[in-house]
């Protein structure tokens, strides 16, 4: 039967180590690491951020990313259907499709954002820079809600194509040749970057730990960009988890995807801070802006560079790169479980979440525009969905995959799961992460970003 394709025995794979680590790489390096990573930095205190944020990265991040992806390898399935095989009572069923759900409501709104990339890169391709690095642009575009509406769809249609492809053809073909295109490009922007006049002061604020800028904020925002950042707790690596064969070493990869996603948020970190530094004369106002550097100061910076078309052209193509093989993953993700729950073929399982995708993100890109006045919680689509995935969402999910790895699956099965192809390495301090640290830090988070949202 047709529907079979998406069983077991036909499910996708993807061909090796390297493949796997550039398809969850590609995941994980996002918008987050060049969009969220350098604001965040700069405002929670540069070096010291820096600092706190590598070691969640290498402690918690590590435990949580084996812990998926052991979890996918030996079930074989997406987040549903691994819940499943441990129990199929009603915790488990809302465990997993709790878990299962955050990419269906966190690719729509990612493809909005996707597509105001890809009209960025169309305008400095036409020779627009100056007129990107004009007060108002932004705003004027994202008040036109046909436009935006246009641009998501474009940049829909590209994750739509990658994903009709399949996992290995689709899925990791695409993430092969845009992940080391996008490292050349991000190393060209940040040495392009560093050596502007001035530069340096932001370098030295980026890079060297100032312990008198440390703050609780530095901890619980260091930690939501980790969990983001990485992909963690949102059935991802549960999913490109089930892909993987037997002899893959769950250990080695994960490092290789903590190195690589660290480094582009690095490389992200030194192409933005050093230049806006230099750009505003070190005023920490202009960095500290949020998401608006990315698309309203940059083009500032990048005009007063002299040869803004080259480096917005550079920079917003590296920055597709990275959006894309992020949508591609949450994409993956939902048609994978739809495959597998619902036994729909993966044309059948695109066609579902095309629709969800222009109901959800149509929400999305009206909120700047005729919808403006609509508020959910105070907030318009974009940031209503951006919140309620991952500051609520991501962290009930991670502690249900806390619970379900250290109670119900056991320890025990997950280290035999990692031994299958190499010795465990840090068993030691992963069983004591898993056990106490994970469970109190995504607690705090938990609690924190709630407390914001309604202090
Ligand atoms: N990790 C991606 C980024 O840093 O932009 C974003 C992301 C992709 C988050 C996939 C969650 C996800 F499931």
């Amino acid at each position: 039967k047709k529907t079979s394709s998406s069983s077991q025995n036909s499910r996708g794979k993807f061909s090796g180590r390297i493949g796997y680590v550039m398809a969850v790489a590609g995941s994980a390096v996002g918008l987050g690491n060049i969009w969220r990573f350098p604001y965040l930095a700069a405002k929670y205190g540069g070096g010291i951020f820096l600092l706190v944020y590598l070691i969640l990265v290498v402690t918690l991040g590590y435990a949580l990313i084996v812990s998926e992806t052991a979890l996918g390898r030996m079930t074989k399935k997406s987040p549903v259907g691994a819940f499943h095989v441990f129990g199929k009572t009603l915790p488990f069923h809302l465990g997993g499709w709790f878990t299962a759900i955050i990419p269906m409501l966190i690719c729509p709104y990612y493809c909005v954002i996707g597509g105001w990339v890809l009209k960025y890169l169309f305008d400095y391709a036409l020779g627009n820079a100056p007129l990107l690095a004009q007060d108002g642009t932004f705003s004027a575009f994202l008040s036109s809600s046909g436009s935006v509406e246009l641009w998501f769809i474009l940049f829909s249609v590209l994750v739509f194509a990658v994903i009709l492809g399949g996992v290995n053809k689709g899925v990791e073909r695409v993430s092969k040749i845009m992940m080391p295109i996008l490292i050349v490009l991000a190393i060209i922007v940040a040495i392009y970057s560093v050596t502007r006049p001035g530069a340096l002061e932001g370098v030295k604020y980026f890079l060297i730990p100032n312990f008198d800028n440390f703050s609780l904020m530095t901890v619980v925002s260091a930690m939501g960009q980790m969990f983001y950042s990485l992909s963690i707790a949102m059935g991802i690596l549960i999913t490109y988890g089930s892909y993987i064969e037997k002899d893959v070493d769950i250990e080695k990869s994960t490092s290789q995807v903590e190195f690589f996603d660290t480094g582009v948020a690095l490389l992200a970190g030194l192409m933005i801070i050093p230049a806006v530094f230099a750009f505003s004369g070190g005023d920490m106002s202009t960095l500290q802006a949020g998401p608006s550097l990315t698309f309203i100061t940059l083009p500032k910076v990048f005009s007063s560079m002299g040869i803004g078309t080259f480096v917005g052209v550079v920079f917003f193509l590296m920055f597709l790169f990275a959006a894309l093989t992020s949508a591609i993953s949450l994409l993956e993700t939902s048609v994978s479980t739809l495959g597998d729950e619902l036994h729909w073929s993966r044309k059948k399982s695109c066609v579902f979440m095309a629709v969800v995708m222009i109901i959800l993100g149509t929400c999305s890109c009206l909120g700047f525009g005729v919808w403006d006045s609509i508020r959910i919680f105070g907030m318009q689509f974009l940031d209503f969905f951006d919140f309620l995935t991952n500051s609520v969402m991501m962290p009930i999910s991670a502690l249900a995959t806390c619970f379900l790895v250290v109670k119900v699956v056991g320890l025990k099965k997950i280290d035999e799961e990692i031994e299958i192809s190499s010795q465990f390495k840090r068993k030691k301090i992963y069983h004591f992460i898993i056990k106490y640290v994970a469970p109190i830090c995504i607690t705090i988070i938990l609690l924190s970003s709630v407390a914001n949202v309604l202090g």
